[in-house]
């Protein structure tokens, strides 16, 4: 065992710990938020820190001087401070590819369901209303043949691409740069976003959360959309303005939602989407499978110890926190 300390949280199965404790002084926290104060006593001695749904403000930074890496076991990273960790020199890593199949599942299932309105269906067998043939109100909409809009073209927009096109859909996106080995293969076409929009019977978001992309879809978008368009996230819920989503939703200005991810998570109790009958809500689970939560855990711990042993980790996300620790620039301190 070297003398680093790793701090972990969340998401971490025993052997992912043992993992870590042949190798490192382990302090190991289910829920941070049940013992804050064992937590910050940790951190302040912690080289390394890893988990899932990490909270890390720059304060969270002060309190630990001598972290070098931090992995996420996600691949989304927009609830870190990464400019920080830029100063500072803390390497960042995620966990990308091993999720992306999964992510892909659970966007074209949410637009599967909300098409044929599953859940919806579901109940109405559940309460005992099916007692005679069902009738145009039970009817749901078709998915093959249909426009499929993809906003993001990255890893899970192109597994979602693929899926589209095996369910004889076109498949349609909008990306910062084209992908044009993608549009070949595969015979994607690439639009701007407005146009998308306005061609889609579906709108799948699997953008990052960015400046950029924060409240990407308000009201003016959602106009766009056609009537009988529905729109699937399983992106971030701050890419969508909620409460215009929600009256679009309420006044026809669009037919439907899939939704994964939203403002705020958990969903408050008093959020009107989930009882909303063109609305398919989940608890954001677009990764949420036994064996990609693995997957991403032994990806993490994989990252987290290359890190730490100064080799270049396999999924490093900040190269200028890098470049600094290998002496290419001074270290915030
Ligand atoms: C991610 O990995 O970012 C997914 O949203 C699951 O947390």
């Amino acid at each position: 065992m070297n003398s680093k300390r790793v701090v972990a949280v969340r998401r971490l199965k025993p052997w992912h710990l043992d993992r870590l404790q042949e190798r490192f002084h382990v302090d190991y926290f289910e829920e941070p938020d049940h013992d804050p104060m064992a937590y910050r006593e940790a951190l302040h001695k912690a080289h390394g820190l890893i988990g899932g749904k990490l909270q890390v403000s720059p304060g969270t930074l002060d309190d630990a001087p001598h972290l070098e890496a931090v992995a996420t076991i996600s691949v989304g990273y927009d609830n870190l401070p990464v400019d920080e960790m830029n100063r500072r020199g803390i390497v960042l890593t995620n966990t990308p590819d091993v999720l992306t199949e999964t992510t892909a599942d659970t966007g074209f299932l949410l637009l599967m369901a909300t098409a044929r309105r599953l859940v919806e269906l579901t109940d109405f067998v559940r309460q005992g209303h099916w007692t005679q043939h069902v009738s145009e109100a039970q009817f749901g909409h078709d998915v093959h043949g249909k426009t499929l809009g993809l906003v993001g073209m990255g890893r899970i927009g192109q597994a979602i691409a693929r899926r589209a096109l095996g369910f004889g859909m076109q498949v349609r996106y909008t990306h910062a740069s084209p992908k044009p080995e993608f549009e070949s293969r595969w015979g994607v076409e690439r639009r701007d976003c407005e146009t998308l929009l306005g061609e889609s019977d579906f709108v799948c978001l699997t953008v990052p959360l960015t400046p950029q992309t924060e409240y990407l879809i308000g009201a003016d978008q959602l106009r766009c959309m056609k009537p009988s368009s529905i729109l699937i996230n399983i992106a971030r819920g701050r890419v969508v303005d909620e409460a215009a989503l929600v009256h679009a939703l309420k006044e026809g200005v669009i037919a439907g939602a899939g939704l994964d991810v939203y403002e705020r998570e958990p969903l408050p109790a008093d959020s009107p989407l989930p009882r909303m009958s063109n609305v398919v809500a989940l608890p954001h689970v677009g990764s949420a499978t036994f064996e990609t939560r693995d997957a991403m855990a032994r990806c993490a711990v994989d990252n987290l110890c290359q890190a730490l042993d100064g080799e270049k980790p396999h999924d490093l996300v900040n190269a200028e926190a890098w470049a600094l620790r290998q002496g290419h620039g001074s270290l915030a301190t």
